[in-house]
């Protein structure tokens, strides 16, 4: 089962709400892609992160599309039904649980609220394809999936990440993942305190 869990980095979303979030605003449409999302949890705490600081309509304008090789071939169905249990919700803030998470008959399980659960979007799909599921990204998030690649292997997929983002895109990774140095031409970082990339322009 992959490790997961809602708002697992908190500073990065914070430094998303703050660095990206305010560039995003005035765009018509934003598409966002989570690359190795396993079960929901990190697309969720993104849509949930936009939606409090982009108010309601947010969603009108704006799509998760969150993918994973999924091994288990059970994520579209967990991440559909929007169903959670406790052990996932340590992290989430009280008030942000209060007003997107309700209870449900079983014990310890929770329901997202349907306007989060309707934003992403899932599919099956293989980084190391290097293949983007569509092209003009805004923001490309891709956490503690990297390290599981050799080194060349982040190398092509990083490059792949920059290929589908729009000029003055941004790329998401962990913090302690750097840029590998064969790209450092291409992005610019955004602050000392998170993995946060903006793609250079060309
Ligand atoms: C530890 S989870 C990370 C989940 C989430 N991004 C986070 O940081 O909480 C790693 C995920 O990477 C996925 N993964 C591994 N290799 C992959 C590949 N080649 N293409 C897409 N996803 C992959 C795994 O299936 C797993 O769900």
């Amino acid at each position: 089962m992959a490790f997961t869990y809602f708002f697992r980095d908190r500073q990065t979303l914070e430094l998303i709400r703050d660095i990206v979030v305010p560039k995003l605003r005035s765009r018509r449409f934003i598409s966002i892609w989570d690359a190795g999302c396993a079960m929901g949890p990190e697309p969720y705490s993104v849509a949930i992160t936009l939606r409090e600081n982009m108010g309601a309509m947010c969603f009108r304008n704006v799509t998760i599309h969150a993918t994973d090789i999924d091994g288990s071939n059970q994520f579209k169905q967990e991440i559909e039904a929007g169903l959670y249990h406790r052990e996932r919700l340590h992290s989430v803030p009280r008030e942000i649980m209060e007003h997107y998470f309700q209870t449900t008959d079983t014990d310890d399980w929770y329901l997202i609220a349907d306007e989060i659960r309707k934003s992403v979007v899932f599919q099956k799909h293989d980084l190391l394809t290097l293949q983007p599921i569509r092209k003009n990204f805004s923001l490309v998030i891709c956490k503690n999936v990297l390290l599981h690649f050799k080194e060349s292997e982040r190398v092509e997929v990083i490059r792949m990440f920059h290929s589908c983002l729009e000029d003055g895109g941004y790329f998401v990774t962990e913090h302690t993942q750097k840029m590998p140095e064969k790209l450092s031409h291409l992005f610019s970082p955004v602050t000392s305190n998170a993995q946060i990339y903006q793609k250079r322009a060309a």
